[in-house]
């Protein structure tokens, strides 16, 4: 199997499919590696690295689809202007795509529809189903980590305070107060984040076993009042609330965020736009000084003022809506990317080759476009809602 690694073409990627240590890994599994000359730079790994590593590195991109068997990569086929050709349309019938697709969300219906008629069987890393023998394919869980580390060190940053308690010369300073609202994977990666920086930190969530977890990493519990039986969804993920439920939260968000010095938003049901939790009038309640990191932006935010894309101060508070945390984080998102990759790779390959089993629940829930059609379920809904 030749697998093929291309440099990432959205502005500002720095991560890559496959560092030097998970190329190795599928030379030894007798695997032929193709990387894209400086594929790997934006996370400080060179040509000469891949190639010490067994890669074969190739100066053309079109070179480097055309021979794959296997592209891996982070993000969605985009337009090349390298080449000036699209992604999709250097791909062939047959050719195996594993990447983060999110073939649901409207603005990849003609690429995701492009890559069914083209023939690529494409699978998308975004629907890895949370459970135990998946985690350690999981990179929505690796970078959700990625991102609720950053994001902690992005409001360290932009606070005009120290986070940790100081015993000063000129008398001692208390230290910053983090609530971190919704605590997945990523909430709690920001309050062990937080904690670790000296911050006493608060947690909510609609989920009672989310909230024992922050608990059990030192964080001061605030219950939303929104019952169990509401909260909780098939599978043990949280619940849609219904406009009434929304609406005590958010009275019962604003009493908390009052003198807290940074307010993390990390609140996400699966496969629906992020919960509205904070208003712009209660923006305007916060702290002078405090900030707001929303790292769930990229489903609509948790705060209705929060800038995509973009750090902005609003009513004194500053308002971080960047959109690829895990992206400022490359050497470790790349590094858990890749390990994440190679395992799915490793499950999906019998004989040295790709061979889906179409019954797996593993196959089922990220395969795209297979035999010239659209398979996704989340695709196909959203296709037909259009
Ligand atoms: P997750 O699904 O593990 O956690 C979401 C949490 O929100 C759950 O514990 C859930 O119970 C809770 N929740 C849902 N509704 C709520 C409500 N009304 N009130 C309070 N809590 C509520 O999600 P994960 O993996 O931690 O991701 C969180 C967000 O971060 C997602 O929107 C994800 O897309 C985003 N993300 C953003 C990145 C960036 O660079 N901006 C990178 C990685 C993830």
């Amino acid at each position: 199997m030749i697998i093929g690694i291309p440099k990432e073409i959205m502005p500002g990627e720095a991560r890559v499919a496959a560092g030097p240590e998970t190329v190795k890994k599928f030379i030894a599994d007798g695997a032929t590696v193709l990387v894209e000359h400086k594929a790997g730079e934006g996370s400080y790994y060179f040509d000469d690295d891949y190639k010490a590593a067994g890669a074969q590195i190739v100066a053309s991109v079109e070179e480097l689809f055309e021979k794959a068997d296997l592209i891996l990569k982070v993000k969605e086929p985009l337009f090349n202007t390298g080449c000036n050709k699209h992604e999709v349309d250097l791909m062939h019938e047959g050719q195996y795509l594993i990447t983060f697709i999110h073939p649901a969300s409207p603005v990849n219906h003609e690429m995701v529809n492009r890559l069914a008629a083209k023939g690529v069987i494409s699978m998308t890393l975004d629907g890895v189903p949370r459970i135990s023998r998946a985690q350690s394919m999981d990179a929505l869980t690796s970078m959700s980590t990625c991102a609720g580390y950053k994001g902690i060190l992005l409001a360290a940053n932009a606070m005009p305070k120290f986070m940790p308690p100081m015993f000063t010369a000129v008398g001692s300073v208390q230290p910053a107060k983090v609530l971190v609202i919704g605590v997945g994977v990523g909430g709690l990666q920001a309050l062990a984040t937080a904690k670790r920086l000296g911050a006493v930190t608060y947690a909510t969530d609609i989920r009672p076993a989310a909230l024992e977890q922050a608990q059990s990493l030192g964080a001061k519990v605030i219950e939303t009042g929104v019952p169990a039986e509401m909260a909780i969804a098939e599978g043990g993920y949280a619940n849609e609330l219904s406009g009434e439920w929304l609406l005590k939260e958010r009275e019962k968000l604003r009493e908390m965020m009052k003198g807290m010095d940074v307010v993390f938003c990390s609140a996400l049901v699966p496969g629906k736009i992020a919960p509205v939790l904070i208003t712009e009038e209660m923006v305007k309640e916060a702290s002078n000084g405090s900030v707001i990191v929303d790292i769930s932006i990229d489903q609509g935010g948790n705060c209705e003022i929060t800038p995509p894309g973009k750090t902005e101060i609003k009513h004194g508070v500053t308002l971080i809506g960047i959109k690829n945390i895990p992206g400022m984080l490359p050497g470790s998102a790349t590094w858990m990317f890749s390990n994440n990759v190679y395992n799915l790779v490793k499950y999906l390959t019998k004989d040295g080759k790709i061979a889906l089993d179409m019954s797996d629940e593993i196959v089922k829930s990220i395969l795209v476009s297979i035999h010239g059609k659209v398979v996704h379920t989340g695709a196909l809904e959203a296709m037909n809602k259009r």
